[in-house]
C-alpha cells in the first residue's frame, strides 16, 4: 500500500470531536505468529475488519519492551517494541496500513511509572541515596526509629503499601505494582525524556496518545498522609494527595504544544480518574488535551435518571471548556458491560441498547474490542491462568476476564481464529461457546450485535445530526429517556422492564432499534431498548405500561 489516505492537512477538521475510536488490547486481539499472544502483525492483518466496522481510529494498548508485570503498563524501553508483540518495523507497517485504510492510530504512553527493569531504575538502585539517578524516581527515608516504616500511609491501587524498601534502607513509591516505580515529575530530566518519547512516536506517524494515569504524575508537596486507611479503586473518584493535583495540567499543556507542532491534528486522550465531571473537564481545556474518557458514564447504573444526570453534567461541564464529551462503556480494566448490566439475555439486551444510546450522544465514543460482539466477562477462567496484579488486592478484582482473546472464526476449536491454525493454546483460553459469538458467525447474522454496531456506525457517519453538537431533552415517562438532535434525529431509550409506546407522528420514521419494535398506530418499544428516529419526535413518548 503506497497511498496514504490520512494525509496531514493544513485544514483543521477537528476529527477527534466526534471520532469513534476502537480500543485494541494488543495481547488479545489477533495472534500473527502462533505463540498464543496477540501481536502487531496480528492487528495489522485485521485492520480491514476495523475499517469495515466503520470506526475512525484505533487505540493500541502498550506494545513496548516490558517484563509484563502489568501486561505492558510497566515499560522498560519506551522507544522499542517488545519481541512478543513484534518489532518497530511491524509498528511502522501497521501505522502505514492503517492510514491507507483511512484509520488513525493512537498509542498509549505511560508516564506515571516505568518498569523496575527500565535502565533508569537499575541506575537508581545502583546509585547512592540523594544521587541524580535516584532523583528520577520518588525515593524517601522511612518513618520509625530505624526507618522501618513506609514514608507515609499511601496504599497501592493494586493493594498493599505504595512503598517498597530497597537494600540500603530507603523506600520507593509505586502507586501500582512494586514493579512499577513512580517517576519524579519534579525532575526536569523526566520532562525532557517524555518530550522526546512523544516526538519519537509522532515522527513515526502516530495520530495521538492515550495518556495512562494522566491524573497521577504530580503528587502533593511533602507527600502528606491520606489520613485514613483504604486503597484507591481502579477508575475511582477518590480525592487523595497523589491524584488530580494542579501540577499535572502544566505537563498536559506542554504536551499539547508538542502535539500542535505536528501537522495532522494529533491528539492527547486523558485516562484521568477525576472525582467529578467538573474536575475531568479541566483536562480538556483548550490548551490541554483533546479528550478525557468519561468514566462516570461507564460507571452509571442501568437507570434512566442516573444516565440522564451523568449525560447532562458531562455535556455541560465539557461545553464550558469548549470540549467534546468522550463516551465509553468498557475497557481492559473493568468487567465487560454485558456482565455489569446483568449478564445473560438481559445483559446482552441492555448492551445493545447502551450501544445505540452512546452512539447517539454528542461527542466522541470508544469501543472496547469485543463489545461489538457482545462478549461477556469470562468469570470461570481456571486459576492457573489468572495473572493480573490487581488480584493481589482481592482475588475477585482480577481483570483477566475482560481480556480473553477475540473469537474470529465459527468453525473448529478454540482459540477460534485468534491465532493461526494449529496454535494449541491462547494465553487466556477462549471459551468453546464463543464460536457462536465469533466475527464470522455474527457477520452472517443480520440480527447480531456485530450487525447492529456496523449499521449504527454507518448511520452515525452518514447522518448530519449525529456526532459533534448538542442535544435537547424531551419529556418522557419515568424510566425512559428521549432527546432530539436537531430536527432530523431523535433517540428514545426505554430502560424499564416494560414495553412503552411512542407516537411517531408524521414523518417519524424508525431508523434503528436495539430490540424488537412493533409498529402500528403507535410504535411499541421493547424493555431495555433504544431506538433512533428520523425527525424530532418532540414529547411523543406517551406512556409506560403493559400493552
Ligand atoms: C491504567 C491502565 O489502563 C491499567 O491497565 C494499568 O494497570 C494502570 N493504568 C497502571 O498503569
Amino acid at each position: 500500500m503506497t497511498e496514504l489516505a490520512v494525509q496531514p492537512s493544513a485544514v483543521a477538521t477537528r476529527w477527534w470531536r466526534d471520532a469513534v475510536i476502537y480500543q485494541v488490547y494488543v495481547r488479545s486481539f489477533a495472534d500473527g505468529n502462533g505463540d498464543g499472544v496477540g501481536d502487531l502483525p496480528g492487528v495489522r492483518s485485521r485492520l480491514p475488519y476495523l475499517a469495515g466496522l466503520g470506526v475512525d481510529a484505533v487505540w493500541l494498548t502498550p506494545f513496548y519492551t516490558s517484563p509484563m508485570a502489568d501486561f505492558g503498563y510497566d515499560v522498560a524501553d519506551y522507544r522499542d517494541v517488545d519481541p512478543i508483540f513484534g518489532s518497530l518495523a511491524d509498528a511502522r507497517a501497521l501505522i502505514e496500513d492503517a492510514h491507507a485504510l483511512g484509520l488513525r492510530i493512537i498509542v498509549d504512553v505511560v508516564p506515571n511509572h516505568t518498569s523496575d527493569r527500565h535502565a533508569w531504575f537499575a541506575a537508581a538502585l545502583a546509585g547512592a541515596q540523594a544521587s541524580p539517578e535516584r532523583d528520577r524516581y520518588v525515593f524517601r527515608d522511612g518513618r520509625g526509629e530505624g526507618g522501618e516504616l513506609p514514608p507515609n500511609d499511601w496504599e497501592s491501587v493494586f493493594g498493599g503499601p505504595a512503598w517498597t524498601r530497597v537494600e540500603d534502607g530507603q523506600w520507593y513509591l509505586h502507586l501500582f505494582a512494586p514493579e512499577q516505580p513512580d517517576l519524579n515529575w519534579d525532575n526536569p530530566e523526566v520532562h525532557a525524556e517524555f518530550d522526546d518519547v512523544l516526538r519519537f512516536w509522532l515522527d513515526l506517524g502516530v495520530d495521538g496518545f492515550r495518556i495512562d494515569v494522566a491524573h497521577g504524575m504530580v503528587k502533593a508537596p511533602g507527600l502528606p498522609d491520606v489520613g485514613h486507611p483504604g486503597h484507591v479503586e481502579m477508575i475511582g473518584v477518590a480525592e487523595v494527595p497523589f491524584f488530580d493535583q494542579e501540577g499535572v495540567h502544566e505537563i498536559h499543556r506542554a504536551w499539547r504544544r508538542i502535539l500542535d507542532s505536528y501537522e495532522g491534528e494529533r491528539i492527547g486522550v486523558a485516562e484521568a480518574w477525576a472525582p467529578s465531571a467538573e474536575r475531568l473537564a479541566r483536562y480538556v481545556r483548550p490548551d490541554e488535551l483533546h479528550q478525557a474518557f468519561n468514566f462516570h458514564f461507564l460507571k452509571a447504573p442501568w437507570d434512566a435518571a442516573a444516565f440522564r444526570a451523568v449525560i447532562e453534567e458531562s455535556l455541560l461541564t465539557a461545553a464550558l471548556v469548549g470540549a467534546p464529551s468522550t463516551w465509553v462503556l468498557s475497557n481492559h480494566d473493568v468487567k465487560r458491560h454485558v456482565t455489569r448490566y446483568g449478564g445473560g439475555e438481559r445483559g446482552l439486551r441492555r448492551a445493545r441498547a447502551a450501544a445505540l444510546l452512546m452512539l447517539a450522544l454528542p461527542g466522541s465514543a470508544y469501543i472496547y474490542q469485543g463489545e461489538e460482539l457482545g462478549l461477556p466477562e469470562v468469570l470461570d477462567l481456571p486459576e492457573q491462568y489468572l495473572r493480573d496484579p490487581q488480584r493481589l488486592r482481592d482475588p475477585d478484582s482480577g481483570r483477566d476476564g475482560c481480556r480473553v482473546p477475540l473469537p474470529w472464526t465459527a468453525a473448529g476449536e478454540p482459540p477460534h481464529g485468534f491465532a493461526p491454525p494449529g496454535t494449541a493454546e491462547s494465553w487466556l483460553p477462549v471459551p468453546p461457546g464463543w464460536r457462536d459469538l465469533s466475527v464470522e458467525a455474527q457477520a452472517r447474522d443480520g440480527a447480531s450485535m456485530l450487525s447492529l454496531y456496523r449499521a449504527a456506525l454507518k448511520m452515525r457517519r452518514e447522518h448530519p445530526a449525529l456526532g459533534d453538537g448538542t442535544l435537547i431533552w424531551r419529556d418522557s415517562p419515568a424510566g425512559t429517556l428521549a432527546f432530539s438532535r436537531g430536527e432530523s434525529f431523535s433517540c428514545v431509550a426505554n430502560l424499564t422492564s416494560e414495553w412503552i409506546e411512542v407516537e411517531a407522528g408524521p414523518g417519524g420514521l424508525l431508523l434503528a432499534s436495539s430490540g424488537p419494535a412493533v409498529s402500528g398506530d403507535v410504535v411499541r418499544l421493547a424493555p431495555d431498548s433504544v431506538t433512533w428516529w428520523a425527525g424530532d419526535l418532540g414529547d411523543a413518548v406517551s406512556r409506560a405500561g403493559d400493552v
